[in-house]
């Protein structure tokens, strides 16, 4: 199927990355946030962030203007989605919010759309069901920062069709990614299985008072080739999402082992979010 028009629903760390990455790539992008705060700060990124790739001679002041005209960011989900080919959710990680937000889309959108989530952890199948859709909901996994990285992760889940995981693949190939397919839905795709390892080691030396997270920093980079140290990272990522992320497995499985650790829950109570609210474990002011 030919994508023309994406809907990206969320502003938020990865959504306004996504949209513009679509955009730059020739895409008709709508982008939504129903938060206001967030939706004016995408809005000033992506107007700082076309003129300074145009004073950095990375694009033409053309491309740029072609990309202001096809990008719009939208308060509603009806305005964003209404003609949208293919719908990428990048909200709160949080299930039963995915999944009303998706029987919303679901009602709202034409039905040859196809509905993608950039969930880190929560597979489709788990949302595919609030939709008339499933063969068309599948997960579709940017990292952080969206601009730059380019890995894609696509996974087929039992009830996503060929045809949806072609459209997808090919749309991740045109925005200049390198999707890699799963097979098999599993928790964390296959990146944040292997993050997941190192960060919970890091956290559990923080923990431990074995070094300061400076230092467990310098380690991984140093000494692993890291471009960026765990804590570095989370303060990328979001430490808020650390936690969300932790506490969903958590209520899903029982197990105390699966809540985020000490750290991260002083962290996101005392509203340390990371980089996007200029303090985490580092200090961004
Ligand atoms: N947003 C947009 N562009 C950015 C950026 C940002 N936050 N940070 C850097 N860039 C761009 C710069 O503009 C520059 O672009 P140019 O070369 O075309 O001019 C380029 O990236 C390099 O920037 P810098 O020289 O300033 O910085 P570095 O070389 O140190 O690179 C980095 C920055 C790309 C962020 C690098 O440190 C890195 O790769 N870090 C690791 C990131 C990572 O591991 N991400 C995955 C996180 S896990 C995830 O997302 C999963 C999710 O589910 C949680």
């Amino acid at each position: 199927m030919e994508i023309n028009k994406i809907a990206v629903i969320g502003a938020g760390n990865m959504g306004h990355q996504i949209a513009l990455s679509a955009v730059l790539s020739g895409f008709q992008v709508t982008c939504i946030d129903t938060n206001a705060d967030i939706l004016n700060k995408a809005i000033q990124f992506a107007d700082n962030y076309l003129t300074e790739r145009v004073n950095k001679g990375k694009l033409t002041s053309e491309a740029a203007n072609q990309a202001r005209t096809n990008l719009a960011f939208v308060p509603t989900v009806e305005q964003a989605v209404a003609e949208a080919d293919l719908v990428i959710e990048a909200i709160i990680e949080k299930l039963a919010v995915k999944r009303k937000l998706f029987a919303q889309v679901d009602k709202l959108c034409p039905a040859h759309t196809i509905l993608a989530t950039n969930s880190s952890y929560i597979v489709s199948s788990k949302i595919a069901d609030a939709t008339t859709r499933p063969d068309k909901v599948c997960n579709m996994h940017f990292f952080n920062p969206a601009l730059v990285m380019k890995l894609v992760e696509v996974v087929k889940g039992p009830h996503v069709s060929d045809e949806t995981v072609e459209s997808v693949m090919h749309v991740a190939k045109k925005m200049g990614k390198i999707p890699v397919l799963l097979h098999k839905e599993i928790y964390g795709f296959l990146v944040n299985r292997l993050l997941q390892v190192t960060r919970q080691e890091a956290l559990k030396l923080l923990d431990m008072g074995v070094a300061s997270f400076e230092d467990i920093d310098t380690a991984a980079m140093n000494g692993l080739g890291y471009p960026m140290g765990p804590f570095q990272l989370l303060d990328l990522t979001g430490v808020d999402l650390a936690y969300h992320v932790g506490m969903e497995k958590y209520r899903e499985s029982g197990d105390p082992a699966d809540r985020p650790s000490p750290t991260v829950v002083e962290k996101f109570t005392k509203g340390e979010w990371g980089k996007k609210v200029g303090k985490g474990f580092y200090d961004y002011e």
